[in-house]
C-alpha cells in the first residue's frame, strides 16, 4: 500500500483572528474557503513544506507553533495535517490559488463556506487555541 500524500495547512493567528483563504481553482473548489497550505513534495519535510507554501501562496515568512492533533481525509490518497503558525514577515496577499483572504474574528469563523474537509480541521484548531 502506498502512503497517502500529505497536505499541510496553517492556522495563522493574529490578534485573536484566524486567516482564511478563498480558493480560485480548481473550478469544483473555487469560492470555498480553506486554511492555506498545499502538498508536501516527495522527500520534503512536512513542516518545511508548510513554511514554503505560506511563502509561495501568501508571500509571508512564518514559523510553525505546534501541530494541531488529528489528520483529516481529503480526496482518496490525500490527508490533511494542520499546524498553528505565526507570521514573521510580510503582509499576506493571495498570490497563488486564492482570490481573497480574510482574518476571521471569533464570531466570524463560521461565516465563510469552508471546504467540507476543512470543517473538522477548523474545529480542531479552535479546540487547540481555546484557553487552557
Ligand atoms: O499548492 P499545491 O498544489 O501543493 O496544493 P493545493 O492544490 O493547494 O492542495 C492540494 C489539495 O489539498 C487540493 O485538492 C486542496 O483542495 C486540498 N486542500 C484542502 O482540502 N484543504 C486545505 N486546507 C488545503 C488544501
Amino acid at each position: 500500500m502506498t502512503e497517502p500524500t500529505v497536505v499541510v495547512a496553517a492556522a495563522l493567528q493574529e490578534s485573536g483572528r484566524l486567516l482564511a483563504a478563498r480558493r480560485s481553482a480548481p473550478p469544483e473548489l473555487a469560492g470555498r474557503w480553506e486554511l492555506p497550505g498545499g502538498k508536501v513534495e516527495p522527500g520534503e519535510d512536512p513542516e518545511r513544506a508548510l513554511v514554503r507554501e505560506l511563502r509561495e501562496e501568501l508571500g509571508i515568512g512564518a514559523e510553525l507553533v505546534e501541530r494541531v492533533p488529528g489528520e483529516w481525509p481529503l480526496k482518496p490518497g490525500y490527508v490533511l495535517r494542520v499546524w498553528t503558525a505565526r507570521r514573521l514577515s510580510g503582509r499576506p496577499r493571495p498570490l497563488e490559488d486564492h482570490d481573497e483572504l480574510r482574518w476571521l474574528g471569533p464570531d466570524e469563523i463560521w461565516s465563510v463556506d469552508w471546504l467540507d474537509q476543512d470543517v473538522p480541521a477548523v474545529r480542531a484548531v479552535l479546540a487547540a487555541l481555546a484557553p487552557r
